[in-house]
């Protein structure tokens, strides 16, 4: 059984820093970092371990430093040796006090999935003031020999079961290109690469190690409308099975800490139009039903009720299927009532690493006939907030919305295969290579169910525009 980051963690203490810490490669590109950052800079250092040598040289430096660590052993001896604020956090759920000039995350994203690694890529970026350094340090996929891992062909990486400073380990690696892409994806400039061979100065451990750092610079002002660069366009028209749908929506889970964000987000609201139907599976029924909310189940060209009669109108998941998005933004912007100080259009799309979408846009929309699949989010996103802005709703914000579909943890093997259909009816049904798209799917659907037992993310982002003068 691998051990988690957690534990192995507590255990290596300073061992690691001892094994690690004095890597000439590692300690240039910390000099060209401090290099670009003015003095009394904020910088985070993510999974900080010890804190030597980053979180150490940027005290040194004159920075403000903060270092988080999900080891409370490695935040314990970073307190005590580096000027600076060390908190136990997991950086899949931290949100730092302020916004960074830089943020490092050396060597750790080795342990957690490769959905999460995307996710903490656009978490960083979110972190960053804007021309913000991020700096990442890992093991790039050509390191490993051939035999030790599986690659995984939704995430372009490997897993690997390996032992590492003498304990068993679940690894990630990701190809140099797959990284270089997750950072422009995330809206970031490439600076700097170095690639570097190590020994660790460990008795115990003595392997040689392919170490990777990348220097990007945050370019994109707003990371969540990504994957970056936007296309053109739309790739050709997406469609949905309605019924299969409503199916899948009833797996849908929201954490009360997730629920808490939407409802204040809607909270000042009285009267709420509710295009998708899917306030109730987020609010649940109890606290929808507290609302004057109208449903409509999709999205209608001519929305049937008189000109601002909603304070409010939000619709989910649904603009990938919508022809004519400015006349559809024409009309709920018809409905809202602009007087009141609680109007809003709010439009809660995919993540750019919603794991869904990714799943059936690397391993099913390129065998399909007829259906694009899931859209460009960002790429809607971000058209319907130029839209909005055009008709007087130019204040927008954007805020990340985590859910899950969650399904009961029975181990049986026909498991994956009635997930891979669960999925593909909602988007190619009928199709011709139908067969052929489940075959490819259950693979990847058996690894996201190793990440997280027993559900699928189904990371979204809820975008709030304000009408000008509010
Ligand atoms: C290999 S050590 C590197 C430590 C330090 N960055 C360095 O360069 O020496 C990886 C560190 O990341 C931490 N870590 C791993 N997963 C984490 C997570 N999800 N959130 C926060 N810290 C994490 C581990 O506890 C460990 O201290």
């Amino acid at each position: 059984m691998e051990v988690d980051a957690e534990t192995l963690f507590n255990a290596l203490g300073k061992r690691h820093e001892d094994a690690y810490a004095d890597s000439p490669g590692l300690v240039q590109v910390t000099e060209y970092v401090l290099s670009k950052l003015s003095r009394g800079s904020h910088v985070l250092d993510v999974g900080c371990g010890t804190g030597k040598p980053v979180a150490a040289a940027l005290a040194s430096a004159g920075h403000a430093v903060y270092g988080i660590d999900v080891a409370e052993n490695m935040v314990k001896i970073a307190g005590s040796q580096v000027p600076g604020t060390f908190s136990k956090a997991d950086m899949r759920t931290y949100t730092p006090p302020v916004k960074m000039d830089a943020v490092f995350a050396v060597y750790s994203l080795f342990q957690i999935s490769p959905s999460d690694v995307h996710k903490v890529v656009y978490r960083f970026a979110e972190w960053l003031k804007e021309d913000g350094i991020l700096v990442l340090g890992v093991a790039p996929s050509s390191a490993l020999t051939a035999r030790n891992g599986v690659h995984d062909p939704v995430w372009d990486c490997v897993r690997t079961e390996q032992t590492w400073m003498e304990r068993p380990v679940y690894e990630l690696y990701f190809s140099q290109t797959a990284w270089l892409n997750v950072l422009r994806e995330a809206g970031f400039v490439i600076e700097l690469e170095r690639m570097f061979d190590y020994i660790p100065n460990d008795p115990k451990h003595t392997r040689l190690e392919t170490h990777y750092l990348i220097v990007g610079r945050k370019w994109e002002p707003h990371p969540l409308l990504g994957p970056y660069p936007l296309p053109d366009g739309r790739r050709g028209k997406s469609m949905r099975n309605e019924s299969a749908w409503g199916q899948l929506q009833g797996h849908l889970r929201v954490t009360n800490d997730e629920r808490t964000k939407l409802s204040s987000v809607l909270e000042v609201h009285q009267r709420v139009l509710d295009i998708g139907g899917a306030l109730k599976d987020f609010l649940g029924q109890e606290s929808a039903r507290n609302k004057l909310v109208e449903t409509l189940p999709s999205a209608l060209i001519n929305l049937l009720y008189p000109d601002a009669r909603f304070e409010a109108v939000i619709a989910t998941l649904i603009l990938d299927y919508i022809d004519d998005l400015r006349g559809f933004l024409l009309e709920v912007v018809r409905v809202v009532n602009k007087s009141s100080s609680n109007a809003r259009v709010i439009l809660i799309q995919g993540a750019p690493y919603n794991e869904v979408h990714k799943l059936m846009n690397t391993m099913c929309t390129p065998l399909s006939g007829k259906n694009a699949g899931p859209a460009h989010q960002g790429l809607l996103l971000h058209s319907a907030s130029k839209i909005l802005a055009e008709m007087g709703f130019g204040r927008t914000s954007l805020h990340p919305l985590s859910t899950s579909y969650s399904f009961n943890e029975d181990s049986s093997s026909d498991r994956s295969n009635k997930l891979a259909e669960m999925f593909q009816n909602v988007w190619f049904t009928g199709e011709e290579k139908y067969e052929q798209m489940k075959q490819q799917l259950v693979f990847p659907i058996e690894n996201l169910l190793h990440d997280h037992p027993g559900f699928i993310q189904n990371d979204l982002v809820i975008m709030e525009a304000v009408p000008d003068g509010n």
